[in-house]
């Protein structure tokens, strides 16, 4: 991030696509935290902030006649929180071009913010329109993508708009620079032996991911829901849980494909199974492979958790996406926990520990172990495909 931001006006695209209560309350700021020491950055240097960003998906959730609810999905719930973090003057835009945005940009001081309306009430947006971009573009002197969680959409504020700065006029934010250089150490000549712990309930959601870890994994971990497709692919008995039939010959070749590479794969020994999907279901323990008729597995049982944390502590390298089961519900939360402590233990111990990708993220917050690992990614499906090793429009978009 080392433009020099004197006197200019830094249009900045954050992820502050952060979840609200029903009465507009934040109730996780961490995206908003973590971008916080770029904005600072800028105004301690003399600069100003033109801040864009989406919120939810307001193009999808429309009102009922059709017009966007602009009520629940402006920005603007966000205004007070910002002027309290920052300590300075957080102006706002009712739209994020036209007119109004264009003067409140102009009329923007050094030191000063200005936090634009929902870049998504235009379809324009998720459209990647170029005259759109070229607008947003226009409220700025210079670019700076800070949105990492957003970086895997080519939307026109994410990727499109830094077509119109040339290069030496955009720049990543440092929260974009510290989940490339995370990432990029987990995943570029880490530190052995790695572990990649992996869960969530779809193999097709995290196949490519599998796929990937084995090129650097000595050991992949693998819970939640996607096992149950492994062990039916294995003609297990795994009873009334959740399986992809259609996956069956993709956990077959990827089995293969582990075997071959030498990678070791540990899947649940034992589960918890419940009776039915609800926090007061009747429970037990069983083998995973031999799950009765009637019961689903829904985290993994104790003996397979103590086996995880005790590769997870020898590990000098994990990498972990994907809960172990279904911890909002308290009785299947044990192995998730379990994870994510010996997580915390393994960072203590000198490894290097990031937790990416939406639910095991929210599950680290939850046991407040997130400053005990070495790094937490604001990225939800932004982590998992640059884990993926996909390229991301909105990285590319500087780097071009
Ligand atoms: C997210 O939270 O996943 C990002 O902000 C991107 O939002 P999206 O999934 O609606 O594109
Ligand atoms: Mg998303």
């Amino acid at each position: 991030m080392n433009l020099s931001f004197k006197d200019k006006k830094a249009l900045v695209r954050v992820d502050f696509n952060v979840p609200l209560d029903k009465a507009y309350n934040i109730t996780d700021d961490t995206r908003i935290r973590e971008a916080l020491p770029t904005i600072q950055k800028i105004l301690l240097e003399g600069g100003s902030v033109i801040l864009m960003s989406h919120l939810g998906r307001p193009l999808e959730k429309r009102n009922a006649d059709g017009s966007i609810n602009k009520e629940k999905f402006t920005l603007n719930h966000l205004t007070k929180h910002l002027k309290k973090k920052l300590k300075t003057k957080v102006h706002f835009a009712d739209d994020c071009i036209g007119k109004s945005a264009v003067k409140k940009a102009a009329a923007l001081k050094p030191g000063e913010v200005l936090l634009l309306e929902n870049t998504r009430f235009y379809e324009e947006e998720e459209k990647g329109d170029p005259a759109f971009a070229q607008k947003l573009a226009a409220l700025g002197d210079l670019y700076v993508n800070d949105a990492f969680g957003t970086a895997h959409r080519a939307h026109a504020s994410t990727a499109i708009v830094a077509n119109y700065f040339e290069k030496g006029r955009k720049t990543f934010g440092l929260l974009m620079e510290r989940e490339i250089a995370n990432a990029t150490r987990a995943m570029n000549n880490p530190e052995k032996p790695v572990t990649c712990v992996t869960g969530g309930s779809k193999v097709s959601d995290k196949i490519l991911l599998l796929e990937k870890f084995l090129d650097y994994a000595d050991n992949i971990l693998i819970g939640g829901a996607m096992a149950y497709t492994f062990f039916m692919a294995k003609k297990g008995a795994v009873g009334n849980s959740l399986v992809e039939p259609e996956r069956l010959q993709n956990a077959k070749d990827f089995l293969k494909k582990a075997k071959d590479a030498g990678v070791k794969v540990i899947l649940p020994k034992d589960s918890v199974c419940a009776d039915k999907f609800a926090a007061d279901a009747a429970t037990r323990i069983t083998n995973s492979n031999q799950i009765p008729n009637g019961w689903m597995g829904l985290d993994i049982g104790p003996s397979a958790a103590r086996q995880f944390a005790g590769v997870i502590r020898k590990s000098k390298t994990v990498i972990w996406n994907g809960p172990m089961g279904v911890f909002e519900m308290a009785p299947f939360a044990e192995g998730t926990k379990t994870v994510a402590k010996a997580c915390a233990t393994a960072t203590k111990n000198g490894a290097f520990v990031m937790v990416g990708g939406g639910d095991s993220v929210a599950a680290v917050n939850q046991l407040k172990l997130a400053k005990k690992v070495s790094f937490v990614s604001t990225g939800g499906g932004a982590m998992l495909e640059f884990l993926e090793g996909k390229t991301l429009p909105g990285i590319a978009a500087i780097e071009q």
